[in-house]
């Protein structure tokens, strides 16, 4: 088939949906490539780069429609695009159907099978196709980058000759793909991160990246469908507001990521917040498109408070990171395209069955088939409930028994072994013994340190083990020339185990210890 990329339309769009290396991909699975004339230069790829590859290249936007059988594209399809559409065409794109019925009828009427890249649903097996969360991930790190450069100072704390330099503080309101990029860049750069979100279940990711996850004293889980959030009760929204008025004059840089999909954005920082900032912080709203965190962004907007507050409301900041978005969308969408053409023949089979295809497309056989089934697998497993926790009279009870019940069997191994130790003492000579009873009692401790290790201690264990087996192999090399032959050979095989032990310990902690170091 002929899948094409137009240039984008979008005043001020700089990303393009397919770069050379995906061009090549899709080639290979046995499809025609063709871009219009400079639709890639903004992303720092012209026109030899894809002809190089093998791309044609057309000089106008209709000549491309008229030949494409799929035209893949970064923004919805303008009203002038739409003219170009023809029965059978499919579309591959963002598309934000929800924002957009006039676009879907329109699509419907011609007949066009639309596939929203915005409506790939987050589960594992789509994320090589998770254009959002691609999209995201770049916002979070670019909102970090542009507070940054509103910021009249370091990220991190530095003592200098000229003065010691307190580190920035930064909080994220909301841990998804965005946030946590954005928690990732602000901590790679020293700030101080707190983060907050209303899903539980990020509180553990938070933590592992190094930030401190602002844990509200009230009990609600707001965890929806799909690794997205559920709206919050009225209650949990004032506990928090409480949180954050604590936080701002604390906090120097704002980053807000907050939304659920199909709502507009929920008022998290108020305005009353931003008058409780220091002079020169920043506030980068994320949310911006959808109405925006706080109460004073103006989309697209840079604006500046009373009290000098930056407050940032753009909404392209993918487009301000055009070859980096570009690269990680345009595979996103050849992901999306290899998964449609399953023989690998250049054929595209849509499947309305396929979980991910069926989530996606919001046109298709002259109908519009948005909204979709809600998704049958959970993004992220919601935390187990947990389980009633026994009282500290029961647990020292439980702990007294177990004890009782330890030591009776101790008194009765004990004695079995004094009983065994007296029958052998009576016919066994007096050297046997001594280096018996000796034998016997190095079992005994060597079986008591052991069963008390941990499973997960085992490997180091073993590790460590190889002094003993230093001592054995001195022991056996002595008594290898030894006249009898079982002495010799069980030496040898002493010997020989003894190796295996040492050598073994040294491989297992070579591995250990590359599971630490970065490659
Ligand atoms: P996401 O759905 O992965 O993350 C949103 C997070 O906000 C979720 O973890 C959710 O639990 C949390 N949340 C929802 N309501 C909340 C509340 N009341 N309080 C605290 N946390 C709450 O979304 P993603 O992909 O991280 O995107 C975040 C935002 O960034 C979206 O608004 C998206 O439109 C925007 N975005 C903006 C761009 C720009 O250029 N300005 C580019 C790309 C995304």
């Amino acid at each position: 088939m002929k899948i094409a990329a137009p240039k984008e339309v979008f005043k001020g769009e700089n990303r393009v949906a397919l770069t050379p290396l995906s061009a090549l991909e899709l080639i290979k699975l046995g499809h025609e490539c063709i871009v219009q004339s400079g639709a890639g230069i903004s992303s720092r790829y012209d026109d030899n780069a894809y002809k190089a590859v093998g791309v044609k290249i057309v000089k106008s936007a209709a000549a491309l429609w008229k030949e494409a059988d799929v035209v893949v594209k970064v923004r919805a399809p303008e009203k002038e695009e739409v003219n170009y559409f023809r029965k059978g065409q499919i579309l591959v794109s963002f598309i934000w159907p929800a924002q957009s019925k006039d676009l879907l009828e329109g699509m419907k009427k011609i007949g066009v099978t639309a596939i929203a890249m915005d409506m790939v649903p987050r589960i594992s097996r789509a994320q090589k196709m998770d254009a959002l969360s691609s999209m995201a991930n770049i916002a979070g790190y670019r909102a970090v980058i542009e507070a940054g450069n509103n910021f009249g100072r370091f990220f991190t704390g530095q003592i200098t000759a000229a003065g010691k330099v307190a580190p920035a503080k930064v909080l994220v309101i909301g841990a998804g793909v965005a946030g946590l990029a954005a928690i990732g860049a602000a901590q790679s750069l020293g700030a101080i991160v707190r983060a907050f979100d209303v899903r539980p279940e990020v509180a553990e990711q938070i933590e592992s990246m190094g930030a401190e996850f602002l844990m509200l004293d009230f009990e609600e889980d707001a965890s929806g469908e799909g690794g997205y959030a559920a709206p919050s009760s009225p209650e949990f929204r004032e506990k928090q507001l409480e949180c954050f008025r604590e936080q701002a004059s604390d906090v120097d840089i704002v980053i807000t990521t907050a939304l659920i999909p199909g709502r507009e954005a929920p008022k998290l920082w108020l305005k009353d917040m931003v008058e409780k900032m220091k002079p020169g912080s920043v506030v980068v709203d994320l949310a911006a498109e959808r109405g925006g965190n706080c109460e004073l962004t103006r989309m697209d907007k840079r604006i500046e408070s009373k009290n000098g507050v930056t407050v940032i409301g753009y909404t392209d900041f993918p487009s301000r990171m055009a070859t980096q978005s570009s690269n990680l969308y345009s595979t996103n969408i050849r992901h999306m395209i290899t998964d449609l053409t399953p023989e690998k023949d250049g054929e595209i089979v849509v499947d309305m069955n396929d979980d991910v295809i069926r989530g996606s497309v919001v046109t298709h056989a002259g109908k519009i088939t948005f909204p979709p089934p809600p998704p049958k697998i959970q993004a992220i497993a919601k935390p187990q409930v947990k389980k009633e926790l026994p009282s500290q009279e029961d647990i020292k009870k439980k702990e007294a028994e177990a004890l009782r019940r330890t030591g009776n069997q101790q008194v009765i191994m004990l004695t079995l072994g004094a009983i065994f130790m007296a029958i052998i003492g009576i016919y066994a000579p007096p050297s046997f013994m001594q280096h018996f009873i000796v034998f016997a009692l190095s079992c005994f401790v060597g079986f008591q340190v052991i069963w008390n290790v941990s499973h997960a201690l085992h490997t180091p264990l073993m590790a460590v083990t190889n002094a003993i087996s230093g001592i054995i192999i001195i022991g056996a090399l002595l008594q290898v020339g030894d006249t009898n032959i079982i002495v010799e050979v069980l030496a040898t095989v002493s010997i020989l185990i003894a190796t295996i032990n040492i050598v073994g310990g040294f491989m297992v902690t070579r591995r250990m210890l590359a599971m630490f170091q970065k490659s």
